[in-house]
């Protein structure tokens, strides 16, 4: 049985979001005017329900799980649809690409962090954790608006969030917040089949 199910619908869906992106990088859109275009693309896709579930079991252990929706061939970049489970939160970290995130269902707490380059250490400064409910989009995009913490901060209820990114990443750079030193880690796996 695939640990995941989603309507031929909502699949037509994405795979038209991917074609509109495709579009807009064979315009030569790039930096800011890219993340500016996916950015309405992606309110346009989440301007309906998206329907997807996975087995529990994909996110269990307080872990979010990550299904890779599409890849694409040409331009490189991924659309996946995360899952977090209640109380879950990602370290923070940066992707060294741009990306653009949606919420398709539940709710999402975003952080971002400013990085001062300090001797002997460099320091971080959060902003203002923003809270993201279904339909809300928002950005990363490096190199100076790109390092985030993202948490489902519900008790009770998954939260469902849709990613764009440049590139398929099996790593990404996770800061600690005291020391503002940077690690490279590995991401939870992307263990799903394509679609
Ligand atoms: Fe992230």
């Amino acid at each position: 049985m695939s640990p995941f199910m989603m309507s031929q619908k909502v699949h037509h869906r994405i795979h038209q979001y991917a074609d509109e992106i495709r579009l807009a990088m064979k315009e030569g859109l790039t930096g800011s005017n890219l993340v500016e275009r996916v950015t309405q693309l992606k309110k346009k896709l989440l301007s309906q329900p998206i329907n997807i579930s996975i087995e529990s079991e994909q996110y269990s252990n307080g872990n979010y799980g990550r299904l890779l929706l599409h890849q694409d061939e040409e331009f490189e970049f991924i659309v996946a649809a995360m899952f977090w489970p209640p109380g879950s939160t990602s370290p923070i970290h940066d992707h060294g690409t741009w990306g653009v995130v949606g919420v398709a269902e539940g709710m999402l707490d975003v952080t971002k962090f400013d990085r001062l380059e300090n001797e002997p250490e460099p320091i971080l400064f959060s902003r203002p954790t923003i809270r993201a409910f279904p339909g809300m989009v928002d950005t990363v995009n490096p190199p100076h608006d790109e390092i985030h913490l993202v948490a489902n901060p519900s008790k009770d209820s998954i939260t469902i969030s849709i990613h764009t990114y440049g590139k398929l990443m099996i790593t990404h750079n996770v800061f600690d917040i005291k020391s503002g030193l940077a690690e490279e880690r590995m991401l939870p796996q992307l263990t799903y089949p394509r679609i």
